[in-house]
């Protein structure tokens, strides 16, 4: 019996992310419940739903879809299914919350936000460093004006292993990757949009995987359309830990986030002075990939129609606008020169 208390959540997707996303709805949420887990792969839904006591578990997403009792879904798949699923959950009636990036062409992703906004359905995407509360805080900085007009950003992401490399997606440093930190300049540079880029990518830490297309290092210049520039670099192995680190330089002054270390408990010995650092994502934005549910659990409470709860809340326009900025910077690799954005989004 469906119990009214509660939003009841599917999860399509059981993988790292998806079992991370599902665990947080089962144990970390008051207010949902994790009613069905979706994955195709063999048994990967069955063993998170017995792990996490969800009493559903399939291997077909469409039969999740299809579920009257579900309110809502998280999309945790592989990223060349999340616009297909997305539209399907909203022709489904189901409220969406989508891991980024949402779609890979931009008429894949006006698809899928045509789709939400027609089923009158939330549509939110999965780029938590927003719930992060340094970033956060540092929004609110701007928002208040007390730097002035953003003049210099700067954002990196560097995962600590790149472990196998023929797993990783086509361009994926900019797809997958750089989405976030294209999302986090227009998150902390408020109403200003990204005109123009100049990307640099390349196979650094596996150059052996260079003639099979691999990219595991970038760094791209990007200019916005009020005059502010910005920086931002990832790679797909730091030795050190997950360093994912932000800067905003104004008139007023600056904000800087992030830290790579794993507590502020620091070792004086022999050798000097060390402190441990993190290692996984799901240990940097534990709280942030939580309370990134927690406003999307509020957003399906309050109801159809009730639109955005917060500017700060990121929705389909807001990966649509990420994925035009990658799709210049892969235009800009491709052809070795400065692309407009709204060039790359004709690809
Ligand atoms: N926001 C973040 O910080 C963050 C972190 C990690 C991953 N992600 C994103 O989440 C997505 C998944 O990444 P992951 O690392 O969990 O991948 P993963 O490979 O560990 O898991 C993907 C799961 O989806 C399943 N799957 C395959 N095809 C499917 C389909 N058609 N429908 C439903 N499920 C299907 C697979 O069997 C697998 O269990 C990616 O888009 C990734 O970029 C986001």
């Amino acid at each position: 019996m469906k119990d009214d208390r509660y939003v009841r959540i599917g999860l399509i997707g059981a993988g790292a992310i998806g079992s991370f996303h599902g665990e947080s709805v089962a144990r970390r949420l008051a207010g949902a419940q994790l009613a069905a887990i979706a994955d195709p792969a063999p048994g990967a839904a069955q063993r998170l739903a017995d792990k996490l006591g969800c009493v559903v578990a399939t291997t077909d997403p469409d039969a999740l879809l299809s579920n009257p009792d579900i309110d809502a879904v998280l999309i945790a798949s592989p990223a060349r299914f999340h616009s297909e699923l997305v539209v399907k959950a909203a022709k489904a009636g189901k409220a969406v919350f989508c891991e980024k990036p949402m779609a890979l062409s931009i008429a894949e992703a006006d698809r899928a936000i045509a789709a939400a906004r027609e089923a009158g359905v939330p549509l939110q995407i999965g780029f938590n460093r927003r719930y992060d509360k340094a970033w956060a805080d540092a929004r609110r900085v701007i928002v208040d004006g007390e730097l002035g007009t953003p003049q210099l950003l700067r954002s990196l992401t560097r995962d600590p292993e790149l472990a196998d490399p023929s797993r990783v997606p086509p361009w994926a440093v900019f797809f997958e990757t750089l989405i976030h930190d294209f999302d986090t300049l227009r998150f902390l540079n408020p109403g200003a949009e990204v005109t123009e880029v100049y990307a640099l990518a390349d196979a650094m830490v596996r150059p052996d995987f260079r003639s099979r297309g691999l990219l595991d290092t970038a760094l791209v210049s990007l200019r916005f359309d009020n005059g502010a520039m910005a920086s931002v670099e990832a790679s797909f192995q730091a030795v050190y830990g997950y360093d994912v680190r932000g800067e905003v330089f104004g008139q007023g002054g600056m904000v800087t986030m992030g830290d790579v270390r794993g507590s502020n408990m620091t070792r004086f010995g022999v050798d000097g002075v060390s402190s441990p650092t993190v290692r996984l994502n799901v240990d940097l934005f534990h709280d942030a990939y939580t309370a990134q549910l927690a406003a999307f659990v509020e957003t399906v409470r309050a109801g159809a129609g009730a639109g955005r709860l917060s500017p700060d809340v990121p929705v389909g326009e807001d990966a649509r606008a990420a994925l035009a900025i990658a799709l210049a910077c892969i235009r800009s690799v491709e052809e070795k020169r400065p692309v407009r954005v709204a060039e790359g989004s004709q690809a």
